[in-house]
Order: C-alpha cells, then sequence, then structure tokens
C-alpha cells in the first residue's frame, strides 16, 4: 500500500484533486463507502506527513481516480488510466431510443469478420454507430481516436510528445477506403443524429440515407455485407411477426448476393424471419441476452462460381 502510494505521489501534484471508489465482498469489511474513507484518510495523511499540505477531493472530475477493490482477504488498489468507460468513443453527442454501444458494434462487426472485403450496409442504422464502427475497422483507423480525454494525461508524469508521436505512428497504419459503408434508416431525426456523429469524425465517405429496408433493394451488383440492429419491440415497438417477416422477406428477395447479420434480444421474433441461420452466436446487448445471426443469401452468380470450381 505504502509502496503505491508512493506512485500516487509521483503521479500527481499537490493542487490536482482525487476521488476513490471502492467496491468490497468481504467478512471483514462489509461497508463500501468505509473502504474509501479509510483509503483517502491514508492518501491524504501521507501527503500531510511529507509536505504539510493535502490535496482536495473531487468525485465528480477529479484528476486521479483510485480503485480499491477487496474479495474476501485480498485487496487490490489501482489507479484509472482510463477516466469515463472506454467504450465512450468520443463521436456520439447525440442520443437514441434504442443506440448499440460502440463497443458493442465494433465487438459483433469483428465476430461476424468484417475487415472491409466488399460494400457494406447497415439499413437500420439509427445514430450511426455501425457504419462508424465498420468505417474504422475497415481503414484500421484505431479505436478511440477521437476521444479528447484520457485519465492518464492528468497525471504529473504524462508525456504529451509521447503520445502524440504514438498516435502518429498508428494513424501510419490507417488504410483507404476499398469499398463503399452505408448506413440508412427509416426515421429521419435518426438519420439526422447518424450524420452528425459522421461528421464528427470528419468521415465523408460514409453515406447515409432516409430509407424503409422493408421497401428497399440491393443497390451494389457486388457482394454486400451487412449487419443490422432492428427493433426488439422493447424500447421501440414493432408488430414483431410482421416486422421480422418482412426482414427475411426483403433480404431472399432483393438481397441476393448478401452476407446478412443481424443482432436482436427479441428470441421469439427470430423464427419470423423465415431463413435458417447459418450462424447463431449468443451475445449480451447489456443486459439483454441476444444472438448474432448470419443469413447467407446467395446469388445465381455465386451458386454459378461454386459450381465452376467444383468441375
Ligand atoms: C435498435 S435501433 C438501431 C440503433 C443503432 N444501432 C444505434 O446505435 O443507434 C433500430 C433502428 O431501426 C430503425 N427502423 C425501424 N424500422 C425500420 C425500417 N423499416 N427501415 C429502416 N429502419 C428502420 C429505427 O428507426 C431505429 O433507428
Amino acid at each position: 500500500m505504502k509502496a503505491f502510494i508512493g506512485l500516487i505521489g509521483r503521479s500527481t501534484y499537490i493542487d490536482q484533486t482525487f476521488a476513490i471508489d471502492a467496491t468490497v465482498k468481504s467478512d471483514y469489511f462489509t461497508h463500501s463507502k468505509y473502504v474509501a474513507l479509510k483509503t483517502k484518510d491514508a492518501l491524504v495523511d501521507q501527503f500531510r506527513n511529507r509536505s504539510g499540505q493535502r490535496p482536495n477531493v473531487d468525485t465528480e472530475s477529479p484528476d486521479l481516480r483510485l480503485h480499491i477493490h477487496i474479495f474476501n482477504e485480498q485487496c487490490t488498489v489501482s489507479l484509472d488510466s482510463s477516466g469515463a468507460s472506454l467504450h465512450l468513443r468520443g463521436y456520439k453527442t447525440e442520443s437514441h431510443a434504442a443506440p448499440i454501444s460502440e463497443l458493442m458494434a465494433a465487438g459483433l462487426l469483428l465476430m461476424a469478420g468484417w475487415k472491409g472485403q466488399c460494400e457494406f450496409l447497415d439499413p437500420m442504422c439509427g445514430s450511426g454507430t455501425i457504419p462508424i464502427e465498420a468505417y474504422m475497422i475497415a481503414r484500421q483507423i484505431p479505436a478511440n481516436i477521437h476521444r479528447r480525454e484520457f485519465a492518464f494525461m492528468r497525471w504529473s508524469d504524462f508525456d504529451s510528445a509521447m503520445f502524440k508521436n504514438c498516435r502518429e505512428e498508428l494513424m501510419k497504419a490507417v488504410k483507404p477506403l476499398s469499398y463503399p459503408i452505408k448506413g440508412a434508416d427509416k426515421d429521419f431525426s435518426s438519420v439526422k443524429k447518424a450524420r452528425l456523429h459522421v461528421d464528427a469524425c470528419a468521415y465523408d465517405e460514409i453515406e447515409i440515407i432516409q430509407a424503409d429496408f422493408l421497401k428497399s433493394e440491393k443497390s451494389t451488383e457486388g457482394e454486400l455485407f451487412i449487419l443490422m440492429n432492428p427493433p426488439y419491440d422493447e424500447r421501440i415497438s414493432i408488430d414483431t411477426q410482421a416486422f421480422y417477416e418482412g426482414i427475411g422477406n426483403t433480404l431472399k428477395r432483393h438481397y441476393a448476393g448478401t452476407e446478412a447479420w443481424m443482432i436482436t434480444a427479441n428470441q421469439e421474433a427470430i423464427k419470423f424471419i423465415g431463413l435458417k441461420p447459418g450462424k447463431k452466436m449468443k451475445v449480451f446487448n447489456g443486459p439483454l441476452e441476444a444472438r448474432l445471426l448470419k443469413f447467407e443469401i446467395y446469388s445465381g452468380s455465386r451458386k454459378k462460381i461454386e459450381n465452376d470450381f467444383k468441375i
């Protein structure tokens, strides 16, 4: 503990503020607030003994945040280097009725095998999270490059020149975009939000349009990769059967040559799609148990190519 307080001493100026979060699960310590209070006293005493001065506590926006985790007899003290949760990538300013988190969108895209290999569409893009994350993966843009603040930036030993160099090195690996990336939504207020988020990143190559997926058709001759996050009839109400039947019919009739992925937490709805998923993976969207589903919609030409290969 003493060594750790010493480390904090090196990372903090006396005029900086700090806060302590505590989580406890132990027979000895039953009140997290008490543990946080005692840790604060220990930290303050160390400073006062050494310099006669003490740093102040700021629970809202501290310069330094410490976490104390006690599990039975084991105590872990850690210094928070991130600050606000890392899923907050820094480009989302607008709220949506049923958004997916940036981290979840990126994770689903990677699970689905997205790497920028063909044209991409999220036909129910809401505030634009999936197209933006798909774009970043396709171009190998580092996650969190748009984030302005990390907690470590307030540490006294933060080396801003080294941080700038690291960012520049990472940006050297960014590739040009090979295929279009599109998002669409039926609801114009969602379209406006998605466009604002795309603009915040200055990703002019992402196209966001207003369109009803159930009345749409594939607009590219080439292969298409879809990842969609349709309403679950939780936060956005739908006629579940008609809506999911509509998705299945639209894919079957108008999206030949598409690898379509969908995340839904409405398990009942899956049977209405009327397509057999090639893959079905259990995932959690926040607290909701969901499924990530893959539907291969083959085109005549693709079957022909496969047959040609067999000959
Ligand atoms: C769960 S939200 C998607 C949220 C999005 N992933 C985000 O991060 O903001 C579902 C979206 O589907 C849209 N939607 C519902 N019916 C649609 C349809 N027929 N065609 C296109 N979009 C539709 C809704 O307007 C809503 O924005």
